[in-house]
């Protein structure tokens, strides 16, 4: 069994640039909860750490955060133990000593770094000690591939001397490594905008609720479409698509037969009758986006809609909230679920899933 560790600390992993996001979500989720605490967020440093004055309430404040409903950060990290001027000639023990009271069975082992120019720089070190390190933590007694546990074990290195031991709840974290899904560049795609779309596909549904949710033959909008990596998406995947957008599509899209260009204003244009899915990347204020894409569910001219909000401002996080608050008024009666993440494909800038709950069958 996994022993809890009291050091309290926890850590988030996210873009370099969006540590002051990351400290004002955390510090709002432990004030909602009563636990007074101090995050740390060194800017541009890719990670943010979070201390409750009281250790013994960490545990209690990462079981209280839905990582999932949280806007900025790529990973959530518990009971984080800090390492520094490990030993050049053995950094191993440390870390292995500080993993020994987090348990013994792990879903998982990942060694780690921030997405920053700094921590790519640490990969030459990190490669050749993964190897010894997970040998060292299997002689000690530690199985990391034990699917009956809740929790992962993460080392993340900070510099070449110092880094972080951890956990992180299998079902309350990212399941890829540094919280970044590896996604190649399609070949036949016109824009690398397609990503975007892509890890959101992934992320907001999986690949389960895709093949239920994104049906050949379906139809969808896509509303600021050129030159067309979204609807390439939405293409390949056997949906017909409206692309709004004044500007000039690929024209293999159009020779697919599956997209059909309109040279309209997004704002203006409405489906000719309701279709499955609406997406938008059209760049504008955000609250315009936000409560376009909720008089579209209002209106019941699409069932879920994928948008991107584009946050050129200072105050990221209050312009996200303020969305928020859109949505939720713009929706009106209809039943919704929303979330809103800032994708790792996503720079200044968040992508949100917008989708109508149906009616329970009679
Ligand atoms: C970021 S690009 C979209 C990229 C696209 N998603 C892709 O993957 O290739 C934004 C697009 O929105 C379009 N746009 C901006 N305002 C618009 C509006 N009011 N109506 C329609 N299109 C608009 C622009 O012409 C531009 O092509």
């Amino acid at each position: 069994m996994n022993r809890v560790d009291a050091t309290g600390t926890l850590l988030f992993y996210c873009r370099p640039g969006f540590e002051g996001e990351v400290a004002q979500e955390v510090s709002a989720a432990a004030q909602a909860e009563g636990i007074e605490g101090f995050a740390k967020a060194k800017p541009e440093a890719g990670f943010v750490t979070f201390h409750p004055h009281d250790p013994a309430r960490g545990a209690h404040l990462a079981a209280a955060i839905d990582f999932h409903e949280m806007v900025f950060p790529r990973q959530m990290l518990r009971e984080a133990v800090f390492l520094q001027d490990l030993p050049a000639g053995d950094r191993i023990d440390p870390i292995v000593a500080a993993a020994r009271p987090m348990g013994n069975r792990f879903n998982g082992f990942l060694i780690e770094m921030p997405d920053t120019n700094d921590g790519k720089s640490l990969s030459s070190l990190t490669r050749p000690l993964a190897l010894h390190l997970e040998k060292a933590l299997a002689k000690a007694g530690m199985d990391f591939k034990e699917p009956r546990s809740p929790d992962r074990l993460h080392v993340f290195f900070v510099g070449g001397a110092a880094c972080y031991v951890g956990v992180s709840a299998i079902d309350n974290s990212s399941a890829w490594p540094m919280g970044i899904p590896r996604l190649r560049m399609p070949g036949g795609a016109p824009s690398r905008s397609t990503l975007k779309l892509a890890e959101a596909l992934q992320l907001f549904l999986g690949p389960k609720e895709e093949e239920k949710r994104l049906q050949p033959g379906m139809k969808a909008v896509d509303l600021g479409a050129a030159p067309g990596g979204w609807t390439w998406q939405l293409v390949q995947r056997s949906l017909h698509v409206f692309a709004v957008d004044n500007s000039a599509m690929d024209p293999a899209l159009l020779e697919t037969g599956q997209v059909k260009h309109r040279r309209e204003d997004g704002f203006r244009y409405r489906p000719p009758d309701p279709v499955d899915w609406m997406v938008c990347d059209m760049v504008d204020q955000p609250s315009r986006i936000a409560a376009l894409a909720a008089q579209w569910i209002r209106e019941g001219w699409c069932r879920e809609t994928i948008f991107n909000l584009k946050l050129p401002m200072k105050k990221r996080r209050e312009e996200v909230e303020r969305c928020r608050d859109i949505i939720a008024e713009g929706t009106g009666d209809v039943q919704c679920t929303l979330r809103i993440k800032h994708l790792y494909h996503d720079r200044e800038e968040v992508t949100a899933h917008l989708a109508a709950i149906p009616p329970p069958r009679s």
